[in-house]
């Protein structure tokens, strides 16, 4: 076992990916933003100068549980999907972001299911993801509406046709591209609609969460629009966010989200939980 939770020495933590959230992430415990909180190791895919400039051993995905404690998954569904079960099998806590390859049912029983280190899913793009799993707690959620908004051309997919790609890529109108299911909403826009997977996750069901996905040619925000319907009340966030200056679909707080929740986890007072 780690010593997650305020132990005695810090909390070492490892990345896998190197991307806008986790360089981010990566920089700001470097320059102590994290108290409690050291950078002991990252897996990257490729070359990055300015990791070589950091003071950080450069691993493979699967040494990262001997460097670490804790492994923060910042870089795709398929890298938590091919790493995931066995960084928990070796024993590391792992913090993901890709939150949209929680949808297969398979993958989130096996890494939930396992003796060794503990999933923990980061709240990302958005907020409301607390009281939507006190709802749950409580009882039913009848009803989750997610609508998110984001500039056209970040929504462009290889499945779409070609006149549905003219439309998002150079078009002047307002394009919903995509309503129905969240799991599907996943499935279609596997960088984007993170938030769908979060909320399903929260509500403990796919069932009752519907997406709409919508390109706006004049957006500059990414936003993201949530209704709730449940027994104990109802509940509606808008969040608005700036998208990453490093990549578009991003946006700029996530990586923030992960430092709070290393905040958390370090033991610093004075947190929300
Ligand atoms: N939960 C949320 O609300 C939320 C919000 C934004 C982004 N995300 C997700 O977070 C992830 C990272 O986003 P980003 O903006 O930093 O993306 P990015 O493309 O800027 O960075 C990802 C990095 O991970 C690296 N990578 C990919 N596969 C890897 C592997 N197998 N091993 C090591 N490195 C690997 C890539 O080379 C890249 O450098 C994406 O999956 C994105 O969809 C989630």
């Amino acid at each position: 076992m780690n010593e997650l939770g305020g132990g005695t020495r810090p909390l070492r933590v490892g990345l896998l990916g190197w991307g806008a959230i986790g360089a981010e992430v990566g920089r700001a415990i470097q320059r102590g933003d994290a108290p409690g909180v050291e950078l002991t190791a990252v897996a990257a895919l490729h070359h990055h100068d300015d990791l070589d400039e950091l003071d950080v051993s450069q691993v493979a995905p699967g040494d990262l549980p001997s460097h670490c404690d804790l492994v923060i998954e910042v870089a795709s569904q398929q890298a938590l999907i091919d790493y995931g079960p066995d960084l928990l099998a070796a024993g590391a806590d792992l913090l993901v972001v890709s939150v949209g390859a929680l949808a297969d049912d398979q993958l989130f029983e096996r890494l939930t299911a396992t003796d060794g280190g503990r999933l923990m899913i980061s709240t990302g793009a958005i907020g409301g993801i607390d009281i939507l799993s006190a709802c749950r707690q409580l009882g039913r959620i009848d009803d989750v509406h997610l609508t998110t908004t984001k500039p056209a051309p970040v929504l462009v997919q290889s499945w779409m046709d070609a006149e549905l790609r003219r439309r998002l890529e150079t078009g002047t109108e307002v394009v919903t591209c995509f309503s129905g299911p969240a799991r599907e909403a996943v499935l279609r826009f596997p960088t984007s609609v993170n938030v769908a997977a979060a909320l399903a996750v929260a509500a403990g069901s796919w069932e009752p969460v519907r997406v709409d996905v919508v390109g706006d040619p004049a957006a500059s925000r990414n936003t993201h629009v949530i209704d709730v319907r449940a027994d104990s009340g109802d509940y509606r966030f808008e969040i608005s966010n700036r998208p990453s200056p490093q990549n578009p679909r991003s946006s700029h707080v996530v990586p923030f989200a992960v430092l709070r929740a290393l905040n958390v986890l370090a033991g610093r007072p004075g947190e929300f939980v």
